[in-house]
């Protein structure tokens, strides 16, 4: 049999690289001898170097400048398309995908962008609008009330039962949210809350029990592959690296995202979070539905579920192998402690640190010699102590340790400067087993 590397079998564009997410992506779809080519908002990224990635290019913000955003991904899109027809496919990973899936019409004929329909979406966000739809559907959600106005909240006040949570209907991160256990601290609470937004509030009842992460690919609303984890809230601290996310069965929370989903219509992935007393007989109520990837994707591909590749497979034939059940009680250690053995992984061949020591000389010569000697200290107390690349990974681990969900997964983007030294030391240290000298100090 001949050793000659197949041609690749397809092209896809990977967003957000400076996400360990991305990266799991970009590794799932490598090892099946996919093509991929990263971008994001910052230069330097993970994904930049990676040993997944064939190109990298960086576009405008999306937050910030849309229409930039947008003319940013046209551009490079046009460039890398492939000169015959074989799979091309845009993967949205995070807070990028509704601007994308919006636009999908911009990119028709170009490019596949694998993200639900904006109507899709419409139908589960904003938060009142998932009310909407679970409602109609059947399917379970904490009781929910929307005032029409301060007049109508203040009529409804007495009879609402307690505690109660108000959050915005647009929220992200835990934005606006607070749990009110009195009479006054509601009334306090949602009257200071509806003055901040535009939409009115949601008053909802404070579901007993624990946040759990239902994660699934669907096609026209059909759910075809799936998984549920937790997020486990205790570090044991003596004991190391501590537990970070758990697989859990997820049949439960399948019934209820079946019934809503269903009328969505949708085709792609989504992670919906419930919460839950675990106990059998209560159905867990959806909280939320986030139209995207999520930040334990490292979970879902280690337990069995290896999104991206279904997805692709999808796009590309319509059809993904049968539902194959994750790996309950699968769990996964702190992100910090994976990030720094993934970007180990990364970076474990030649020509990854040629391509990061390159970087470091280029951006080097634009340094100011204040900023130099800046960084240089900086990464210097960061891993002064470090010898070998397991030091360096506990540093890493330290360092990402505190860092919340989504936000923990490598959020380098304040300061690429330092996100290209710490892979310049990794670089280093894999390659030469030591530190580069102007580190060392
Ligand atoms: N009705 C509720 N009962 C109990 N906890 C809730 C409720 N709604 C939200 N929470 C808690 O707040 C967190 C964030 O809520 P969510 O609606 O997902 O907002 P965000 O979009 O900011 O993530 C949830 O993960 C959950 O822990
Ligand atoms: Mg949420």
């Amino acid at each position: 049999m001949s050793k000659e590397k197949q041609p690749p079998a397809g092209r896809v564009i990977i967003p957000y690289g400076r996400s360990l997410m991305s990266l799991v992506a970009a590794h799932s779809l490598a090892r099946q001898n996919i093509e991929v080519i990263g971008c994001d908002d910052v230069d330097f990224t993970v994904l930049s170097f990676s040993r997944y990635t064939s190109h990298n290019f960086v576009h405008a913000n999306h937050d910030e400048e849309p229409e930039k955003f947008l003319d940013d991904m046209e551009k490079n899109i046009r460039k890398y398309k492939p000169e015959d027809d074989r799979p091309y496919i845009l993967m949205p990973m995070f807070r990028e995908t509704v601007l994308l899936a919006e636009n999908k019409d911009r990119f028709a004929g170009l490019i596949e962008i694998a993200a639900p329909d904006g109507a899709s979406i419409g139908m589960v966000s904003p938060k009142h609008k998932l009310v909407d739809t679970a409602r109609d559907a059947g399917a379970a959600i904490p009781e929910t009330r929307q005032p029409r106005d301060l007049d109508d909240f203040a009529a409804m006040l007495d009879d609402i039962p307690l505690p109660a949570v108000i959050k915005p209907v647009d929220g992200v991160g835990g934005r606006g949210i607070s749990f009110c256990k009195t009479k006054e601290e509601l009334d306090k609470g949602y009257r200071k809350l509806a003055g901040k937004e535009t939409i009115m509030p949601l008053i909802q009842e404070a579901v007993d029990g624990s946040d759990y992460c239902m994660t699934g690919l669907f096609r026209d609303g059909e759910l075809l592959a799936h998984m549920a984890y937790t997020n486990l809230q205790t570090f044991p601290k003596e004991s190391g690296a501590g537990v970070m996310r758990e697989t859990v069965e997820d049949d439960l929370f399948a019934e209820e995202v079946r019934k809503l989903m269903k009328p969505t219509g949708w085709t792609g992935v989504a992670e919906i979070d419930f919460r839950w007393t675990g106990k059998q007989e209560d159905r867990p109520k959806l909280i939320e539905v986030n139209p995207r990837f999520w930040a334990g994707l490292f979970q879902s591909v280690d337990s069995g579920v290896d999104y991206p590749w279904l997805l692709y497979q999808m796009i590309v034939t319509g059809e993904v192998p049968e539902h194959q059940e994750a790996e309950i009680g699968h769990k996964t250690r702190v992100p910090g402690f994976w990030a720094a053995e993934a970007l180990i992984e990364a970076f474990d061949e030649e020509k990854d640190f040629s391509r990061v020591s390159a970087a470091w000389r280029k951006v080097k010569a634009t340094f100011s010699d204040h900023q130099y000697q800046d960084t240089v200290k900086y990464l210097g107390a960061l891993f002064s102590e470090a010898t070998n690349l397991d030091d360096a990974a506990f540093v890493l681990k330290d360092r990402f340790h505190s860092a919340r969900e989504a936000e923990s997964e490598l959020q380098l983007k304040k300061d690429p400067m330092t996100s290209l030294g710490v892979f310049y030391v990794l670089g280093s240290l894999i390659r030469h087993g030591k530190l580069p000298p102007e580190i060392k100090g």
